[in-house]
């Protein structure tokens, strides 16, 4: 089969495409023939080694993938071939908290990942996709999806008419924007594009905020809330907007730590945690358990994730160039177009 692979520390350009063998099969595991796959942020960060836990070398990079299932495992009964499925970011984190062993098994990452022609789940973490979803708008959801769910409901005990911080136009702030609307709640998003923010709006967003034109955004964030700051921000940013983010919270909010678009070393103290009675929560993608959860939102209220822009599989090199040059709005998926 075709697959790509990760077999140096020197970055995307290093990734080579490869001939390997189908996988086999253990007794709890299903092989799915991959139809679509889509990248994130940290699909730039396991071929340089920034990614914690990724010390597997060669790997098939790609957390996210979706396609049809042609062969199970012996102990294998829920499930059979021709099934569509969709993928858990973490294929041994099924509920409840996280793990160790869990974070060792991180698609893409700490085990082989979706790009490739056939790639195997475990059968615990293999999930029907959404009726109303194709193959291409399920393969978005497992890693920016889950890990909006987790800050947005599974953390966030989202209420309708809350409001809801979001950074920049990328993979996670979209579908968390969606999932908002969806669930009632009130919306601020920012982006160094005003045409992006004019999409957003169209979708929703009460509120928009161009972060290059406002460096000091969160102070725009405070006047929109009359002083009184949001109740959770989506904190993917990193250290160049996590103090901004702290002051966007609102007394006892929340700021759930996702990402680190620009940089991830900084400062550790802020006061305002203190004296705000604010809650930083680390947010690492999510469970099986989360993933179904929010499966049912998706299907209740027709949701379809916003897809950029696709590549096939041969172009999987220009997906991940287009991806680092971060012109997208949602998400960049790559077709298997065997
Ligand atoms: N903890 C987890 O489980 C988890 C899961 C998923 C993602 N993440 C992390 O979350 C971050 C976002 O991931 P993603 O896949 O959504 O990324 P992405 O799709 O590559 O996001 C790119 C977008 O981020 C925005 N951005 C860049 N710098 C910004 C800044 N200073 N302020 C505000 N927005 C900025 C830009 O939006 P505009 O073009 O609109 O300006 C850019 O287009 C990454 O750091 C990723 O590693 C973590």
């Amino acid at each position: 089969m075709r697959a790509y692979q990760v077999q140096t520390p020197n970055g995307i350009e290093d990734i080579k495409q490869v001939e390997l063998p189908e996988p086999n099969l253990a007794a709890d595991e299903v092989l799915v023939n991959m139809k679509a796959c889509s990248l994130n942020f940290r699909d730039l960060l396991v071929p340089v080694g920034g990614y914690v836990r990724n010390d597997v070398r060669p790997i098939i990079p790609v957390s996210d993938g979706a396609g049809e299932i042609v062969a199970v495992g012996d102990a294998v009964k829920n499930l059979k071939a021709g099934d569509r499925v969709v993928g858990n970011f973490f294929q041994d984190w099924v509920s409840g908290p996280m793990g160790i062993a869990g974070l060792h098994s991180a698609l893409g990452g700490s085990i082989n990942g979706t790009l490739s022609d056939y790639f195997v789940l475990k059968a615990h973490a293999a999930l029907p996709i959404p009726e109303q979803l194709s193959y291409e708008e399920a393969a978005t959801l497992p890693c920016a999806a889950v890990t909006a769910w987790h800050a947005l409901v599974s953390l966030g005990n989202l209420r309708v008419g809350d409001t809801i911080l979001l950074l920049g136009t990328g993979g996670v702030s979209i579908i968390a924007l969606q999932l908002s609307k969806a669930l009632g709640a009130n919306v601020i998003i920012t982006s160094s594009s005003d045409e992006k923010l004019e999409w957003a709006r169209n979708m929703g967003a009460e509120h928009t905020v161009n972060y290059r034109q406002h460096p000091d955004w969160e102070k725009e964030v405070l006047k929109i809330t009359d002083g009184n700051g949001v109740h959770n921000v989506l904190e993917v940013g990193g250290v160049g907007t996590f103090e901004k983010s702290i002051a966007s919270a609102k007394v006892n909010g929340i700021v759930s730590m996702i990402g680190l678009l620009t940089g991830a070393e900084g400062p550790a103290f802020n006061l305002a945690v203190i004296f705000n009675l604010l809650r930083i929560h680390g947010i690492y993608v999510g469970s099986v358990e989360m993933f179904k959860a929010m499966n049912q939102v998706i299907t209740e209220h027709g949701i379809k994730p916003v897809i950029d822009k696709t590549f096939s599989f041969s172009e999987s090199m220009d997906a991940y160039r287009y991806l680092a040059a971060a012109k997208h709005f949602g998400k960049v998926v790559i077709v298997n177009d065997r």
